[in-house]
């Protein structure tokens, strides 16, 4: 197996880091591999906030309701959806903003920025950190983008704690092939028959280290989709100028 697949295979989102900051070539370096990703258009529709002051550190952390290794990671980053210098070109030029309002133009800034953050996670596994993302910065949407100062047509879209880890869990099972890859068309039945994944997914629940539980994947996600989180995202999209359509 080549290095990039054992990296790629080895994946594990870590939560326990050790102080180490990260040194400013390890930023550069991991900065390149982000910016080296595809983008659509190549419009580059993200920008990354290294989030260095303490206090600010502190502040988005209580947010995330992953307080503890948001604080004590190597370096917190925050992945921004990011099409305001687009908007400010189009202003320069006197042309309206509707091409950039669009459901369309925010999935395309959407995309980009995960496609930035995951080439940014791999490159840091790659040199034996651990990476976990934070979506918990969602949790207050608001007063995380008031906190960064940004701009309309940006959405903070993910945290990602990097650093030395301390202690790794072992690597979670995936959905088997048959529920994830089909050739050529949806195939509906195959796609929901998880009856071998629940098995699997109740034994490595009852399993594991921390937070071991009498659970499988059907009933977590039917648990977690029973409820309507974060809905106020919908409604910041739009105070900062996308008009979801
Ligand atoms: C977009 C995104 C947001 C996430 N947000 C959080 C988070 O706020 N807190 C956390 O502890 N883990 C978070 N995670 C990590 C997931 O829980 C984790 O990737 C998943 O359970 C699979 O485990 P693994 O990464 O160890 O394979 C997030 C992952 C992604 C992709």
């Amino acid at each position: 197996m080549n290095k990039t697949l054992e990296t790629l295979y080895s994946h594990v989102s870590v939560r326990s880091f050790e102080g180490t900051i990260l040194s400013a070539e390890t930023k550069d370096q991991l900065l390149r591999a982000a910016q080296s990703g595809s983008s659509s258009n190549f419009v580059q529709a993200y920008s990354l906030l290294d989030i260095t002051d303490p206090g600010l550190r502190e502040t988005l952390a209580d947010i995330t309701n992953s307080a503890a290794y948001v604080k004590e990671s190597g370096a917190f980053y925050i992945f921004v959806a990011d099409l305001y210098r687009q908007a400010v070109m189009l202003e320069k030029a006197g042309k309206p903003l509707d091409g950039i309002r669009t459901m369309e133009s925010l999935m395309v800034a959407i995309v980009d920025a995960t496609i930035a953050a995951q080439s940014f996670a791999v490159a840091a596994e790659s040199m034996g950190l651990g990476i976990c993302f934070i979506g918990g910065i969602r949790n207050d949407i608001r007063t995380v983008a008031k906190q960064l100062n940004l701009p309309k047509f940006t959405v903070p879209l993910l945290g990602l704690t990097v650093g030395t880890p301390l202690a790794k869990n072992g690597v979670k099972p995936r959905l088997p092939k048959k529920n994830v890859y089909v050739e050529n068309t949806y195939d509906k039945k195959t796609m929901t028959d998880l009856h071998d994944y629940d098995a699997i997914m109740r034994t490595y629940y009852s399993e594991r280290d921390s937070n071991a539980a009498d659970t499988d994947f059907t009933q977590k996600m039917t648990e977690f989709f029973s409820v309507i989180r974060r809905k106020e995202v919908g409604e910041f999209l739009k105070e900062q100028g996308f008009r979801l359509e």
